[in-house]
């Protein structure tokens, strides 16, 4: 066997020689519509923050208060006594906010995802996972231990196909997707989904990590924007994206957030979230459902709307429905890399995703916004592609 450095010399020439290479880039600034890196400020596009909740002053004394009373450690798990008041209260919002019967808060959404399919699923069982589902979701499928089976994305029928396979097995089944999708930004056709699981004797799971905020009369996301709330078995999402904190929950029944809470190891044998970050996420929750998170959402829409128009006008496709997350598909992984760099040098900040994040030759721009951007940011980013970018 060659030794350890040389094995990583290889595994990391192999990933440059396919254009994949990755590195972290130190954001000097706080999360805004204007990050400085390298001594440099550019606008940036690439933030999830979709309502700008991330350096909000509320939210900051939430956390600012919380310090004072809690400390920033949680210092053991939930189960033993890092359980503190802040947590609980954050569920406590969650599960009213979602109108379900109780909420459960993870440290990351990741960590949600694979507490949940682990706890409710194992050998025998089944998942089935819109193709372009997150790899939290996925990951935690293969984790569980369950025959996993894709859908095409947003695929009704295929849906159905995979639905009438599961139905001749013994065992529990469980579909689960986003609603808006991260890389896409195309929402999953809810109405048809709930339906066919109600048919089939199926349970739902949706993600609502790029929803959240952002859809329905309180921001509750799109299950509840579409009426399908009180049909849905599992709903998660972050709070690391609109609510512009960190950490990941599970809303349902209390059996299910008693059954997590027994038996989730991401949750069970994890230190508990710092009181001051859950503090700071209920801040977020608040804000979100009242008058200036609805003023927010509006201006994000509206800006939507602008960047839609704008770069049709140059010739793009847009997703049939509009969503915060806009995606330029350039194809080759050397191609999105290079329309990045150029948008770099032109003061934009616009990651290029690609492979494995997103199929190969199907690397893209993605662009992100939130509701601090202005119309201004729109132009001058249209005008921008339209100089850096063909399509
Ligand atoms: C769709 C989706 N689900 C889950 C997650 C994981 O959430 P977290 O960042 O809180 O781990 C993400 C995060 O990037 C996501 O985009």
């Amino acid at each position: 066997m060659a030794a350890l450095g040389e094995q990583l010399g290889r595994d990391l020439d192999e990933i440059c020689d396919a254009g994949l290479w990755r590195e972290l880039r130190e954001i000097e600034s706080a999360q805004a519509t204007r990050i400085t890196f390298g001594g440099r400020e550019f606008i940036n596009f690439s933030s999830n923050d979709y309502l700008g909740l991330a350096a909000h002053p509320a939210i900051g004394r939430a956390a600012c208060e919380a310090v004072e009373q809690f400390g920033v450690g949680s210092g053991a798990s939930r189960l033993i006594c890092g359980s503190l008041q802040p947590h609980h209260e954050l569920e406590a919002a969650l599960a009213k906010w979602f109108d379900t019967g109780a909420a459960l808060v993870f440290s990351t959404g990741f960590a949600a995802a694979q507490g949940m399919l682990t706890s409710l699923l194992g050998q025998g069982d089944v998942v089935i996972i819109d193709k372009k589902a997150h790899a939290s979701m996925i990951d935690a499928a293969r984790l569980s231990g369950v025959t996993m089976r894709t859908f095409r994305h947003n695929d009704l029928e295929n849906l159905e196909k995979v639905l009438q396979w599961a139905a001749d097995r013994r065992g529990r089944v469980l579909v689960a997707t986003e609603t808006v999708f991260s890389m896409d930004g195309s929402r999953a056709p809810l109405a048809g989904i709930v339906e066919l699981k109600e048919r089939y004797g199926a349970w739902l799971m949706l993600d609502e990590a790029h929803a959240v905020g952002l859809y329905g009369a309180h921001g509750q996301g799109l299950a509840a924007a579409d009426g399908l709330g009180a049909r849905i078995e599992i709903r998660m999402a972050t709070l690391g994206k609109a609510v512009g904190a960190a950490g990941g929950f599970i809303c349902g029944s209390r059996q299910l957030v008693d059954l997590l809470v027994n038996k989730a190891r991401s949750f069970i044998f994890s230190t508990a979230p710092s009181p001051v970050v859950s503090a700071a996420a209920r801040a977020g929750v608040e804000l979100i459902q009242g008058a200036e998170g609805e003023a927010l959402r509006g201006q994000l829409w509206q800006r939507v709307n602008e960047l839609r128009g704008g770069v049709e006008s140059l010739g793009w496709k847009t997703p049939a429905e509009p969503s915060a997350i806009l995606p330029l598909i350039l194809g080759g992984e050397d191609k999105a890399f290079a329309a990045m760099e150029r948008l770099r040098k032109a003061g934009f900040f616009i990651p290029a995703i690609r492979y494995p994040t997103v199929p190969r030759n199907k690397a893209r721009l993605r662009v992100t916004l939130t509701a601090n951007h202005t119309a201004e940011n729109i132009q001058q980013l249209v005008n921008a592609l339209g100089q850096a970018v063909t399509c």
